[in-house]
């Protein structure tokens, strides 16, 4: 059965914070690293830039409660006063991931252990065990102090509560955690004999007689049982979530304002946000571009895709990014020109209703004084600067786009305990991740101009024309037979290789590799047959000949690598066929035809180029028309009662044109436009059509 929503909102925000009725800008505020007589000047340019709202005091608890139980709140009145006096709202932070020392001092066994037993101390950030009473008191009593002072000052427009949840570390092997592992694991599983099956612990004669010998899955001479590990980032997730929900409703005790904190989607794999989006009132995301790639925008789109997705199509707010470099890659590469907005405008594109950095003004002092800034070292006379009030201008433009939603017709699918379950020792091959085949179809689907949602397996897909499964290694019966259902119903499912291996308890399904997915798919694995590092084969693909009833027998060679299967037809029809490699002659990628759908199975790491071919005769059959973009045009649209907005991001070094529809006004220059646009090379437009 597919769960009929994956969102339940807070207080009826519905995506938004109330008395807002613009897209939000601005930065994480940390005016305790300056003197008081720089925060007027703080303001002053905040209202240059077009700043209207600030995350504040992130990191302040050891200025706010210097000493266990005595509070300073005195300077925080003053800089919310200032801020509100110049007409910015705050997301009041709780800043408990910024532990104090005198905690640290006063509760060493509240300090997270790593997996080798080093417990973890102060002197840096990042919470102490999540299960530790010490620290969740202390979380309770600052968290409960804030909400009873500025629970309801007109100048706080939400709550931000920690940061980022899951940095730098997730799981903890303290005794509190060991604990809080066993009851968990208790209700979880009622019995030993429950816990004894769903492990398997008849292998390697792991068998618990007794719960108190249960542990945690600290460092061992060898791997630890997959299920105890799988079970253990599950247990890790809960006991972090259990935090920000006891921060919650301290907070809704005293406040009606909006509580989130802010997530890392897609570029931190420890938490579930569709759990934790369950809890929040108003998702938020931080999205830091990867450096080294130089296709990064397209690692952006996904995240801000992934963002939304846990959002349930929902706004969302942007609440970190970069003006320029970071501080924490090897290279820390400048952003060029024009990238600022670029990278904002895409995740406005695809749902953000704020578009914020970390941080306001750059550091002096500190692990991140060469992190980039709003305000830079370099002071108002400098490009990033420049940039940054454009964009604040350009902003204040698009108030219309509030709320507006996007509409995706192709899902992949996400699952967190796929990602938890795969990434554990002795897999197959180490050269195949569920990420990195998302990655691979995302950046097909990014280049042929289709949106997309990425999505868990049990959710309700009756709305996608096509879904894409990559690598989706554990799937649970329920999950895989919501899949089925999808296809027979009339939608298109295409699964990458090593995807319905095994259950929600890491054990093989009965009946071989991929069984559940056998009947949407007509065929199965009888062995894998992955490659050598570097080794790649051939497949020889009928293009055409699986699109909308064409009958090409033209054969193109498409290079694989990584894998390859022993397929078992059963039903299915194989479009394409190994030349050479390890089962010469044998099924390398097939089509079936399942009730009113259709479903497709690819047995090999295809690269993105070669999946084209492919992909071009999935999109044909799924109905789904071709974008007519040029490539690195990136085009998203959001749509509401009456209107469509068209974010078209240029992300070449040439000017290309875009064909519109209907005619479109451009809400940057106020232009009329009739059959085209012009993006110049690097730049942005949003276009306002009207729809009937
Ligand atoms: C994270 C944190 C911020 C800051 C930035 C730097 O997103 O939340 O406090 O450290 O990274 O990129």
């Amino acid at each position: 059965m597919p769960e009929t929503s994956t969102f339940v909102a807070g207080p009826s925000y519905d995506g938004w914070l109330p008395g807002v009725d613009h897209i939000c800008y601005g930065g994480d505020y940390n005016p305790e690293q300056w003197p008081e007589e720089v925060w007027a000047e703080d303001v002053r340019l905040m209202n240059e830039a077009g700043v209207n709202l600030v995350s504040l005091g992130i990191f302040s608890w050891a200025l706010l409660e210097p000493r266990e139980g005595e509070f300073d709140l005195a300077w925080l009145d003053r800089v919310i006063e200032l801020l509100h006096a110049g007409g910015i709202r705050v997301l009041l932070a709780t800043p408990t991931a910024a532990p104090p020392a005198w905690l640290f001092a006063a509760h060493p066994d509240a300090r997270v252990v790593d997996r080798n037993g080093t417990p973890l101390g102060p002197g840096s950030r990042g919470l102490m065990a999540p299960t530790a009473p010490a620290y969740r008191a202390a979380a309770l009593r600052i968290t409960t102090r804030l909400a009873e002072r500025y629970g309801a000052h007109p100048a706080v427009a939400g709550w931000h509560v920690h940061n980022e949840y899951g940095a730098p570390v997730t799981h903890d092997y303290s005794v509190h955690a060991q604990r809080a592992f066993r009851v968990w694991l208790r209700a979880r599983y009622g019995s030993l004999d429950a816990l004894n099956a769903a492990w398997g612990t008849a292998f390697w004669g792991q068998h618990y007689a007794d719960w108190e010998h249960v542990q945690v899955p600290a460092a061992a001479p060898t791997s630890v049982n997959p299920a105890q590990q799988l079970d253990f980032a599950r247990f890790s997730d809960a006991a972090l979530r259990d935090c920000f929900v006891a921060e919650r409703d301290a907070i809704r005790e005293h406040s009606s304002a909006p509580v989130t904190t802010n997530f890392m989607a897609g570029t931190n794999l420890s938490t579930d946000l569709f759990a934790w989006a369950r809890e929040v009132d108003i998702v938020s995301n931080d999205h830091y571009l990867e450096a080294a790639d130089p296709r990064a925008h397209v690692g952006l789109a996904m995240a801000a895709d992934l963002t939304r997705s846990v959002a349930g199509g929902k706004p969302w707010l942007l609440l970190e990014h970069s003006t320029s470099a970071v501080n924490w890659q090897p290279r820390n590469v400048a952003k060029r020109p024009g990238e600022l907005a670029r990278n904002s405008f895409s995740h406005l594109g695809r749902g953000a209703d704020s578009i914020m950095f970390f941080q306001w003004r750059a550091s002096r002092s500190g692990a991140e004084k060469f992190h980039s800034a709003m305000l830079p070292h370099a002071g108002t006379g400098s490009r990033v600067w420049r940039e940054v009030t454009a964009l604040g201008a350009n902003l204040g433009r698009l108030a219309e786009l509030r709320g507006t939603r996007v509409r995706a017709e192709v899902a992949v699918l996400w699952d967190y305990e796929s990602f938890w379950a795969q990434d554990l020792e002795h897999r197959p091959s180490e050269g195949t991740t569920h990420r990195e085949r998302v990655n691979t179809f995302y950046d097909r689907l990014w280049r042929d101009g289709h949106t997309v949602d990425l999505v868990r397996p049990g959710q309700d897909l009756s709305s996608y024309r096509l879904v894409v499964a990559p690598a989706s290694y554990l799937l649970s019966a329920a999950d895989a037979a919501n899949l089925t259902a999808y296809v027979e119903a009339g939608g298109t499912l295409l699964v990458s290789y090593f995807s319905g291996i095994v259950d929600e308890h890491d054990a093989v399904h009965p009946g071989g590799f991929m069984a559940p997915l056998r009947e949407a798919l007509g065929v199965w694995v009888e062995e894998f047959l992955p490659l050598r590092e570097g080794d790649t084969l051939t497949v020889g693909y009928r293009a055409g000949a699986a699109g909308a009833g064409s009958a090409s027998t033209d054969v193109v060679r498409l290079t694989g690598a990584v894998w390859a299967d022993d397929l078992v037809l059963d039903g299915a029809e194989p479009v394409g066929t190994y030349a050479d490699g390890p089962k010469p002659g044998g099924a390398a990628i097939t089509r079936h035809r399942h009730g009113a759908g259709t479903g497709w199975y690819v047995s090999t790491a295809l690269d993105a180029d070669a999946l084209a071919t492919v992909m071009a005769d999935v999109y044909a059959g799924a109905g789904l028309a071709p974008s007519g973009l040029v490539e690195d045009l990136e085009v998203v649209r959001r749509t509401t009662d009456g209107a469509e907005y068209a974010v078209a991001i240029n992300h070449t070094d040439d000017d290309v044109r875009m064909p519109l529809g209907a005619p479109a006004t451009d809400l940057l220059t106020g232009d009329t436009l009739t059959d085209e646009a012009e993006v110049p090379a690097g730049a942005v437009r949003v276009l306002r059509t009207t729809t009937p």
